[in-house]
């Protein structure tokens, strides 16, 4: 208990105080709820998992929850606060709105008793279709990984350990269990695994997660090459490494790899393999005692480090309307304007008539489904929709669009529930304005086999649109979805799934009392054929109605693309998205001038001039992409601005590409190198709009794979 000691120190010491018992219970956490006729363990707080505290050494128990938007308990007790979709977080390109939503979702933890929490999703998106794309942060390695890391900075700032999830290549769902990701090194290492040390360089979470599938044949939580060789030799990464829940297939190969704690074994695994198995795996000289050492030695390290032993978590209340703004201004922030023709948006209060029509809105806004669902204090907005079992619940977040409209139009502001295609259109042809909310529930464990809205929502949209040319469409869903009846449509905004307080944030946005400032943080292609891969084999949920066709693929080939994900495949292949990354509209429109690209004491920076040439105050997000020298360079994103600027202002704004991105991994050598050359810069308003372009010579260097980021 000596605080003047390092994490370090005071973990070897406790080390040397511990049974080999105490271990065995430190390096596997139970289920911590009931399940298949197993009682809960005493003492656990219905959630995803539970070790024991040791009373003798003070060591308090582990108290894991899930997770990226907030508390998930699985009692539904009392309820928590829900922020939007990782991917709202994400599009507002803001960092200290990450921070802000992980330390709201870290407190309401903390004040439940948890002091572990399985968030920090940064699985790189490389399909629209992957079922929990909305837990993650888009398809760029340098967004995705600074929202993640700054995500985690927050819940550990609260005391409580982040986990880092799910490595790696875990980007689909389908057969997740089995499905081998395939991919070559250098490719991985300037994508999905950039993400990875982005995100824990800057967050230092506690714990990361090791995944569910294979990776290059080998699954992920025996992976030796992913943890031991990447994860703690080359990024020094001094935490410990958790396994999904039923992703553990070994004793020995697992505690060789570097796996260094199993979680809720008895229940999802074939058997709980860091107990006997593991036992009998030291006995025989398979695994060292050192190895149990060091797996036990992690924790502990994290457990100091993260503030756990000296400041244990306290009941305490939970302020839902404090934290509930916390999660709407993450919404208010994250939301995407699509379109806008005309600029019907924003809408005047004082409308005569309105038509709001679908997407029960009249109740509340869609939550996605899975171990991430948040239960909201009030209870589900819309109970009893399918599936019955896992996945579900389906969850809507009691926040209705309606009733926050009503409550700003002067007018008469109608419901339709959108059911009755013919009535709804019949409704919005006598309205100043059509609001049609569309939605698609996704979740955990599935992908969808395509981009097309479920329950014949694009005959509603067309028929509304036909009937009133002031059609508003508001999605709320995973990501890009097909949308046949975009040109009739008068504005769209992609809303993800909102959060708890999504209706009151979506409403403010249409009304402009908040400005659209949102980017979208992955390529929106136009449908399926354009991506690397038109078919996800097995895909679909039966109890949905979307029964899967086919079996699940053994493995999936990510060579196709490789490094090049999402904007970057689309720039290499020459095809044209519906919209770009980094795409997104607001109520005014920036222009760039004076663009000046330098090399000066080892950094890039680029210079240049944003004015706001429209007649409002907005937001802009201006974006530095960089490409390398050489052949068969995409360009990637190198930096961005978030800013707020007056009609008629100008801001000077410089921005220092980050060196990672300036490098490229070399396989054969094994290192990271920056060539000698000529690099392109391009100041964008997206991926594919620039208004501003320079080169500028870099001296080459090389890097090592130990990288100082990646140590605290
Ligand atoms: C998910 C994890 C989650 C865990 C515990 C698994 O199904 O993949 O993300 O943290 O369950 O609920």
């Amino acid at each position: 208990m000596n605080s003047s000691l390092s994490p370090d120190q005071r973990a070897t010491l406790v080390l040397k105080a511990m049974t080999q018992d105490e271990k065995f219970r430190l390096i596997r956490a139970d289920f911590g709820q009931p399940s298949e006729g197993r009682a809960m363990p005493a003492g656990a707080l219905t959630s995803a998992g539970y070790v024991p505290a040791i009373a003798r050494l003070g060591l308090p128990a582990l108290q894991e929850t899930d997770a990226g938007l907030g508390m998930a308990k699985a009692d539904k007790s009392g309820g928590a606060i829900s922020l939007p979709s990782g991917l709202a977080t994400a599009a507002s390109f803001d960092p200290q709105i990450a921070y802000a939503g992980g330390a709201m979702i870290g407190s309401e933890a903390r004040k439940k008793g948890f002091n572990v929490m399985l968030v920090g999703g940064v699985d790189l998106e490389r399909d629209p279709r992957n079922g929990r794309n909305f837990e993650y942060a888009g398809e760029d390695p340098l967004l995705a990984g600074t929202i993640a890391g700054n995500a985690v900075r927050g819940v550990q700032d609260q005391k409580v350990i982040a986990t880092v999830k799910h490595y790696a290549l875990n980007a689909l769902e389908t057969g997740r269990n089995t499905l081998s990701s395939q991919i070559d090194e250098p490719a991985a290492r300037d994508a999905d695994l950039l993400a990875f040390e982005i995100a824990i360089g800057i967050g230092h979470p506690g714990s990361v997660m090791c995944a569910y599938n294979r990776y290059n044949a080998v699954y992920a939580c025996e992976n030796d090459w992913l943890l031991n060789a990447v994860l703690k030799g080359d990024w020094g990464y001094p935490g410990y490494v958790m396994s999904d829940w039923g992703a553990v297939h070994s004793a020995g190969k697992s505690a060789l790899a570097g796996l260094d704690q199993e979680s809720a074994g008895e229940v999802f695994d074939p058997k709980v393999f860091f107990d006997q198995p593991l036992r009998a795996a030291i006995a025989s000289g398979e695994v060292p005692q050192s190895r149990v050492d060091d797996m036990v030695r992690r924790i502990l390290r994290s457990l100091f480090a993260a503030g756990i032993i000296d400041h244990p978590a306290k009941a305490a209340p939970i302020d839902f309307a404090a934290d509930g703004a916390v999660a709407q201004k993450a919404e208010e922030a994250g939301v995407v304007l699509l379109r806008n023709q005309h600029d019907l948006l924003p809408l005047s209060p004082s409308l005569k008539s309105m038509a709001v029509i679908g997407g029960h809105a009249d109740k509340g806004v869609l939550s996605g489904g899975g171990s991430s669902v948040v239960y909201p204090p009030a209870g589900n907005a819309v109970p009893g929709l399918p599936p019955d079992g896992w996945p579900g619940p389906r969850v809507y977040q009691p926040s209705a669009p309606l009733a926050a409209i009503a409550r700003l139009v002067l007018g008469k502001v109608q419901f339709n529930d959108g059911r009755d295609v013919a009535a709804a259109a019949q409704l919005a042809s006598h309205a100043d304005v059509a609001v049609v909310f569309v939605e698609q529930w996704d979740a955990e464990s599935f992908d969808r086999p395509d981009m097309t809205l479920p329950d014949h929502q694009d005959a509603l949209v067309a028929a509304v649109a036909k009937a009133n040319p002031h059609t508003v469409v508001v999605l709320e869903n995973n990501g890009p979805v097909n949308m046949p009846w975009l040109d009739q449509t008068a504005a769209v905004l992609e809303s993800w799934y909102p959060g708890a307080r999504g209706g009151e944030a979506i409403t403010r946005l249409l009304f402009g009392e908040v400005l659209p400032s949102g980017r979208l943080p992955m390529t929106w292609p136009k449908d399926e054929s354009q991506l690397p891969r038109p078919q996800i084999p097995g895909a679909g949920l039966a109890s949905i109605g979307v029964p899967p066709q086919g079996q699940p693929a053994d493995t999936v080939d990510y060579r196709i693309e490789g490094a090049d994900v999402g904007y970057r495949w689309f720039q290499k292949k020459h095809i044209e998205p519906l919209f770009p990354f980094g795409y997104g509209l607001t109520y005014t429109h920036f222009g760039y001038d004076k663009l000046k690209a330098k090399w000066a004491d080892g950094k890039l920076v680029v210079a240049f001039d944003v004015s706001n040439r429209g007649s409002r105050d907005g937001t802009d997000v201006p974006q530095v992409y960089v490409t390398l020298p050489g052949e068969n360079h995409t360009r990637r994103l190198a930096g961005w601005r978030r800013l707020t600027l007056k009609k008629g202002a100008t801001l000077h704004v410089e921005i220092t590409a980050d060196p990672w991105i300036l490098a490229a991994f070399d396989g054969q050598r094994k290192n990271w190198q920056r060539p000698a050359g000529s690099y392109r810069i391009q100041l964008g308003h997206s991926a594919t709009s620039f208004e501003g372009e320079a080169n500028v010579e870099l001296p080459a260097a090389s890097f090592s794979v130990r990288r100082s980021r990646a140590s605290p």
